[in-house]
């Protein structure tokens, strides 16, 4: 990889907004982060117990599988009847992952060549742009329908002519956007007409609320000739330091994918595997206490936004808010403001492309109290907007 092909990647506005972070806790100040959607809450205990339980076992001391470990290969594969009625086949159409993150990058590595076009959605979680660039293929966005799905018909011919890959993300990061089971269904349709591997970023897959049921690209019949679906156990358990997640789907992408692996990698740490097999194993019992926490949360949160005079709509999924930029402030002047006044760290939407700007992420990654804290301060540095925008810094 050339020099120039890393130098022309956009600096990765998290790593901007720790650095702004670590400024403000270095001055001795305690701030209230809602920025990044670590989640603050346990590790499960059954998880707990197997990470133990694997890292006193002489047996698992090796090397892994470089696909995946068969017990590992029994819980998803259990999980994803369970839960979604789907079946997969555990040699073939399911890969371990140290994480999606990872996954969705070394999917685009894997898959696209120089010149390719990848279909992103137009605000979109970093790596799906990122991993395009590393790959020297080319990030083309897919503009949003005013109810979040995307426009598919507003991708112009060339483009769709060069295209390899689309990606789509539901419930989604940080749009909060939810779909339907027709709705993916049309995306599998489109991908099949126009050649296209169809990733399902469904990082978000537990977390729902008020009756909603998040479904999954794989539910769509004949989905896994063109389509992957990348599941973590970053946020439905609580677990993103562990890093692990799986893809399952086509095998054709997924054998693709193994052997660029096998290359640079020996498969997904016997213990982060044994921790997730735990999650998906026990998932209906875990699942329901962390969703009722981010609930009362989400409540908190809204209440008091509109308490403030917000105009918030409550999302059915994820852990986020997506609130707009008040009037009178750019992007990165309101996050400082937020940051060096009452000291609540929200990330900015640029960190999610262009079309983010104008708008701010808040996490629900603090307790229901902290978050109304967070609300008051939200809406009493709004009032105190500054007479003149500065216009916001690139992205
Ligand atoms: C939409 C989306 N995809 C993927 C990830 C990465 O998850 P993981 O921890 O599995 O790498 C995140 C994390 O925030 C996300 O929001």
């Amino acid at each position: 990889m050339s020099l120039s092909t890393l130098a022309a990647i956009p600096p990765y506005v998290f790593y901007e907004l720790d650095a702004r972070r670590v400024a403000q806790r270095a001055l001795g100040r305690s701030l209230i982060d809602v920025g990044i959607g670590s989640p603050d809450g346990p590790i499960p205990a059954v998880v707990v117990e197997a990470m133990q339980r694997t890292a006193a076992d002489r047996g698992l001391s090796g090397y892994p599988e470089f696909r995946a470990h068969p017990l590992f290969r029994a819980a998803v594969t259990g999980y994803l009847h369970t839960r979604f009625g789907v079946t997969v086949d555990a040699g073939s159409e399911l890969l371990a992952l140290a994480g999606s993150k990872e996954g969705i990058a070394e999917l685009l590595l894997s898959h696209c060549n120089p010149g390719d076009v990848v279909l992103i959605p137009e605000v979109y979680y970093p790596v799906y742009a990122r991993a395009t660039l590393l790959a020297g293929a080319q990030p083309v966005f897919v503009p949003f329908l005013a109810d979040g799905r995307l426009d598919l018909a507003a991708v112009a011919p060339d483009d769709l002519a060069r295209a390899r890959v689309m990606i789509v993300n539901y419930p989604g990061n940080p749009t909060t956007a939810t779909v339907t089971l027709d709705d993916l269904a049309q995306f599998v349709d489109f991908a099949a007409r126009h050649d296209l591997l169809l990733i399902s970023d469904l990082a978000y897959s537990e977390l729902s609320y008020d009756g909603y049921v998040v479904p999954s690209v794989l539910q769509v019949p004949g989905a896994s000739r063109v389509a992957v679906e990348l599941h973590t156990c970053s946020k439905s358990f609580n677990m993103a330091g562990v890093r692990v997640a799986f893809v399952a789907g086509s095998r054709n992408a997924i054998a693709q994918l193994d052997a660029y692996r096998a290359n640079i990698g020996y498969g997904v740490s016997t213990l982060a595997q044994m921790a997730g097999t735990a999650a998906f194993t026990h998932h209906a019992t875990i699942v329901p206490p962390i969703v009722a926490e981010y609930r009362v949360r989400r409540d908190a949160l809204v209440q008091a936004l509109r308490a403030g005079g917000w105009a918030v709509a409550s999302p059915n999924a994820t852990m986020y808010l997506w609130l707009p930029v008040p009037d009178g402030f750019g992007d990165w002047e309101w996050v400082d403001a937020l940051m060096q006044g009452p000291g609540v760290v929200v990330t900015p939407g640029i960190a999610f492309g262009n079309a983010g700007r104008g708008r701010f992420r808040v996490s629900l990654v603090q307790p229901a109290e902290v978050l109304a804290q967070a609300a008051a301060a939200i809406t009493v540095t709004a009032a105190a907007a500054p007479a003149v925008a500065r216009p916001s810094q690139p992205d």
